[in-house]
């Protein structure tokens, strides 16, 4: 078993341990996190955006998630692997979701599926759960719905807005999610439903009262420049260094100066004679050769 699992998490929000989550896409990244002793990785529906270069995450599809998600899982010895159920995977019907979730565990070798949506999804949560299968759910800016939003912006606002989402926090952990993400939420909202839940909050620009924080690894290593939303920090200037390793070659390339002697295998033993020979004529070749 890993070391983290849905009763290791459950209990450091019980100690009051903070619980940390990025996302990821791929094994080599997955490794690394895994090793810097990450507890959750997540592998998020945002990588249409990140990895595909899409506007939003509505096109991302259950295959691709799983093509991903089995990458990531494969790297992951102790973090909690979370794979993102894609647009239209689970609304459709309890059935379609339990089948999906199914689908997304048996062949990516995930810990848990990730929903979004409160009070509307709660019968595909019952299913999922009651199949054995640990949900995350995911309440205030839900992505796939921000053409509903008007847009990506802040939930929760207002005495109504604060109450639909207590409502909704209630919703899933009443269905079984053993944990739910906060994304774009009042921090103040954010840290009174954390209090009020039993299991998990996992915040995202929702201040620092929730259990844990999730970060998308390419903002949180500027990958994307200033184009990040205001909740993002830069933990190294990774982006940067990426472009300067990018120029450097470039250069290297285009000047003779990469590869360097020290970097090429060494002279192949048929000797200087045979290769003046070669240069001369094809004569040393063994007919079928030529
Ligand atoms: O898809 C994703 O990366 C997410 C996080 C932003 C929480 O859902």
């Amino acid at each position: 078993m890993k070391q983290n699992t849905v009763v290791t998490l459950a209990a450091m929000k019980v100690r009051g341990e903070k619980i940390s989550q990025l996302t990821c896409y791929d094994y080599t990244t997955a490794c690394l996190m895994d090793q810097a002793g990450v507890n959750m990785v997540l592998v998020g529906d945002s990588l249409g955006m990140t990895m595909q270069g899409y506007a939003d995450t509505l096109p991302v599809t259950l295959e691709e998630m799983i093509l991903y998600g089995r990458s990531v899982a494969r790297g992951c010895r102790q973090a909690f692997v979370v794979v993102d159920m894609p647009f239209m995977s689970y609304q459709v019907s309890p059935q379609q979701a339990l089948a999906n979730a199914g689908r997304i565990m048996q062949e990516t070798g995930a810990d848990a599926v990730k929903l979004e949506g409160g009070r509307g999804i709660q019968e595909q949560i019952r299913a999922i759960t009651g199949a054995g299968i640990p949900v995350c759910a995911h309440i205030g800016m839900t992505p796939q719905s921000y053409h509903a939003f008007g847009g990506f912006k802040v939930q929760g606002k207002g005495e109504d807005g604060a109450a639909a989402l207590l409502a909704d926090a209630l919703a899933v952990q009443a269905a079984g999610a053993f944990a739910v993400v906060l994304e774009c939420v009042p921090p103040k909202l954010a840290a009174l439903v954390t209090r009020k839940l039993d299991i998990i909050t996992i915040g995202i620009g929702a201040g620092a009262g929730c259990d844990g924080q999730v970060l998308v690894w390419q903002d949180m290593l500027g990958l994307n420049g200033d184009k990040v939303p205001k909740f993002v920090r830069c933990f190294a200037p990774v982006g940067q260094t990426m472009t300067q390793a990018f120029r450097a070659y470039d250069r290297e390339v285009k000047a003779g100066a990469f590869p360097a002697v020290s970097e090429t295998y060494a002279q192949s033993d048929c000797g200087d004679d045979v290769l003046a020979r070669l240069e001369q004529n094809n004569a040393a070749f063994p007919a079928a050769v030529v």
